[in-house]
């Protein structure tokens, strides 16, 4: 197998006195989704904001794409190819859908006097990109005014402007109802065709037994099982992290939050 794309070795975060991530120790392979799930609390949004430098460590390192990326900021890690979407979606409200993926893209920013060749090839991305999640339809609506399904699409879209060879997913289908949710397998599935792995952090069971290749459970902060899907969802400690010790083993159906 080639090396994977990105590598978190022991990485452990401390707020005071709660350790929110403890030790925890795994990889992205090239071309795969890796599933997260585990309770509330279990630190999947800190993992993220750890592997996008949004948090620093209290300790642990990280590889991505074979290079150290143990101190990079958080401009560097996005630069070098790592994106991002949010649990508690971040749009720019007042501007339209096709704006806020225009302003996502980084040459939009770079280089506000560039010629219109280069105007024109930034605005045909930003539509093909509205045109992968389905939001052409609601190019010049405000971002404010968008359903929730629709919203965490833009957001999708808006990391993929970037051109990411990792892209990390917060309960993208939060909010949904099934047939949003579906349809999210659909678009995150187009979305993997673009990039070079994906990490997914869901409750939701359909997405998850839908799209991941493998799965890491976190409770509590840590790593407490990983492998096939299968395995993970019924390994006895996750069951019971999510239902609670007295509920039959045959149930993590349930685990919608
Ligand atoms: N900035 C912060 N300051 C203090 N504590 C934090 C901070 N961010 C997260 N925590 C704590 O770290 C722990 C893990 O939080 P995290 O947000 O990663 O959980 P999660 O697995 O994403 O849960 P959920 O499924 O509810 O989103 C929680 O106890 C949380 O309160
Ligand atoms: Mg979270």
């Amino acid at each position: 197998m080639s090396e994977p794309l990105l590598i978190a070795k022991g990485l452990s975060k401390s707020f005071g006195g709660l350790k929110a991530l403890s030790d925890v120790s795994l990889t992205v392979e090239r071309g795969e989704i890796l599933g997260i799930v585990g309770p509330n609390g279990a630190g999947k949004s800190v993992l993220i904001n750890l592997i996008t430098k949004f948090y620093a460590p209290t300790s642990g390192t990280l590889q991505f794409a074979g290079e150290d990326a143990t101190s990079l900021s958080r401009l560097q890690m996005a630069r070098t190819g790592v994106a991002r979407t949010f649990q508690n979606i971040r749009l720019f409200k007042r501007m339209t859908v096709l704006e806020n993926v225009l302003v996502a893209d980084p040459e939009t920013s770079a280089s506000p006097f560039r010629s219109a060749v280069f105007r024109k090839s930034r605005l045909d991305r930003a539509i093909a990109l509205l045109d992968l999640m389905r939001l052409t339809d609601l190019a010049d609506q405000v971002a404010g005014s968008l359903p929730y399904g629709a919203a965490r699409r833009l957001e999708i879209a808006r990391a993929l402007a970037t051109g990411p060879r990792l892209l990390l997913l917060d309960e993208p289908a939060a909010g949904m109802n099934e047939e949003e949710t579906a349809a999210l397998v659909e678009d995150i599935g187009k979305a993997r065709q673009r990039v070079e792995g994906i990490l997914l952090v869901e409750h939701d069971m359909s997405l998850i037994r839908a799209l991941s290749s493998r799965l890491v459970a976190l409770i509590a902060g840590m790593k407490v099982a990983e492998g096939s899907v299968d395995t993970v969802l019924s390994d006895p400690q996750v069951i019971e992290a999510y239902l609670g010790p007295d509920d039959d083993a045959a149930a993590p159906e349930r685990m919608a939050a």
